[in-house]
């Protein structure tokens, strides 16, 4: 038996993408994005309300984009709960807030990945924004590379958003090669 559960989505899964930002007085802040992602390979595109963040990328037209790891579960929760209107999170966060060499935003020193965006184009979907950040860099922690230089997922253990019941679950097994299992019907 399948039933409808109506127009909200599950897809799933959604980011936990930490997406850091300097305000014009240079002050670092932070937001936890689930509708987010990767569009093409040198572009990310996230969807945002009108948060402190939302200022910040209108006045820099940078951000960076980190995807959170399971060591880093509370802060990433933290991130989406407190506001920068109203606290420094960079502080209230205890992690390190440096400056990006690419891009005018900061970087948050401890999480292993981080792609360094400007912004290249922005939508106004009713009150929402959807800003399209162009990759400049992608700065990453030697620790989660493999022998051959690329970024090892099952080292960094990422986590994402499970909308379902509002929790965060870590990323798991490989169960099977792209472009390579569907051999076995081609
Ligand atoms: C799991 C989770 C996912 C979230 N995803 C989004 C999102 O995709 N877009 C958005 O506008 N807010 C999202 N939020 C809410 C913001 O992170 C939150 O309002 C945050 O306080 C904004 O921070 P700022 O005002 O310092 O920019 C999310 C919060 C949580 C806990």
């Amino acid at each position: 038996m399948k039933k409808d559960l109506g127009s909200a989505g599950e897809l799933f899964p959604q980011s936990v993408f930490i997406v850091a930002s300097y305000d014009e007085d240079g002050t670092p802040n932070a937001m936890n994005v689930a509708w987010g992602g990767e569009c093409t390979r040198n572009e990310v595109a996230i969807n945002i309300g009108d948060h402190k963040t939302t200022d910040n990328i209108l006045a820099t037209g940078a951000f960076t984009v980190a995807p959170a790891d399971v060591a880093h579960v509370v802060e990433a929760d933290y991130f989406g709960m407190a506001t920068g209107r109203k606290v420094d999170k960079a502080k209230g966060s205890r992690l390190t807030f440096v400056r990006s060499d690419h891009v005018n935003a900061p970087v948050i020193d401890e999480l292993p990945l981080t792609m360094e965006c400007k912004v290249k184009d922005v939508r106004d979907w009713g009150g929402e924004k959807r800003f399209i950040g162009e990759i400049m860099n992608t700065r990453v922690d030697e620790a989660i590379l493999d022998d051959e230089g690329r970024v090892d997922f099952g080292k960094m253990k990422p986590i994402v958003y499970d909308s379902t019941r509002r929790i965060y679950r870590v990323v798991g097994d490989v169960v099977g090669g792209a472009w390579d299992v569907g051999k076995a019907l081609l």
